[in-house]
C-alpha cells in the first residue's frame, strides 16, 4: 500500500522569502519520519491571482486554469502542512486567497502548521487562520512546529537548521498528522 500523500505548502511568495528554507527542512524531517509520500506544494509556482472565480468554490465549476491545476493539486493531498509567516499579527494575504479558491478539495482533510518570526513565532498567523480551516471543514492539529526568531536558525549557506527542540515538534507534529490521516481519509472515501 502507499503512503499516505502529505503536502507541504510554501505559504510565502515574495521575493527573497524565507519560506522555502524553512520548508525544504520540514520536508527532510517528513522523510525522515517515514510516514508519508512528502509533496511540497509552492504557492509562488501556482502563481494564483487575487481570487477571480465567477462562482462559489464548493460548486467546483472552476473556469481558470490557474484554478484548476490548483485544485488538481490538493485534490492528491491525504494531510497538509503549511508553512506560514506572520504578516502584520495574521496570515499573509496569499495564503488565505489560495485557500479561498478552493472547497470541496480541502475537506476532511487533517492539517498542521509550521509557523515562523519574531518573538511571536508565527502563532497569530495560525490561530488567523484555524477559523479559515475550520469553515472548510479541514481538522486543525494541537501540534505544531512555532519557530520564533527564525533568523537565528539561518546558516551562512542560507540552510535552516534548527536545534533539536524544534526537530521533535516537526516529528511529533507529523506522528499526530499520521495518526489522523487514515481516520479521515476512511471518512472520505465512506462519503464518496
Ligand atoms: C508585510 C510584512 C509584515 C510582517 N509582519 C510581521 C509580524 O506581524 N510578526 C512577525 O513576527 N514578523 C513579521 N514580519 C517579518 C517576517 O517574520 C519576516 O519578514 C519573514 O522573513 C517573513 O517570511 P517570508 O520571508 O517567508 O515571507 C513581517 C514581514 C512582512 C514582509
Amino acid at each position: 500500500m502507499t503512503a499516505p500523500v502529505l503536502q507541504i505548502i510554501i505559504g510565502s511568495t515574495r521575493p527573497g522569502r524565507v519560506g522555502p528554507k524553512i520548508a525544504a527542512w520540514f520536508t527532510a524531517q517528513a522523510e525522515l519520519h517515514g510516514g508519508f509520500t512528502v509533496e511540497l506544494v509552492d504557492l509562488a509556482d501556482m502563481a494564483l491571482p487575487l481570487f477571480d472565480e465567477p462562482n462559489h468554490p464548493r460548486m467546483g465549476q472552476y473556469t481558470h486554469e490557474h484554478t484548476k491545476k490548483w485544485a488538481a493539486t490538493i485534490d492528491r493531498a491525504d494531510a497538509l502542512v503549511f508553512v506560514i509567516p506572520e504578516y502584520n499579527h495574521s496570515v499573509n494575504g496569499a495564503t488565505k486567497n489560495a485557500i479561498d479558491f478552493l472547497y470541496n478539495e480541502w475537506q476532511h482533510k487533517p492539517v498542521a502548521f509550521v509557523s515562523y518570526g519574531g518573538i511571536a513565532a508565527g502563532i497569530r498567523a495560525v490561530q488567523a487562520l484555524k477559523p479559515v480551516v475550520a469553515a472548510l471543514k479541514m481538522v486543525p492539529i494541537v501540534d505544531a512546529v512555532t519557530i520564533p526568531m527564525f533568523f537565528q536558525f539561518l546558516t551562512e549557506d542560507g540552510s535552516f537548521v534548527p536545534d533539536e527542540a524544534t526537530n521533535a515538534a516537526a516529528q511529533a507534529t507529523l506522528t499526530e498528522l499520521a495518526r489522523w490521516t487514515p481516520a479521515l481519509k476512511a471518512m472520505r472515501s465512506s462519503e464518496s
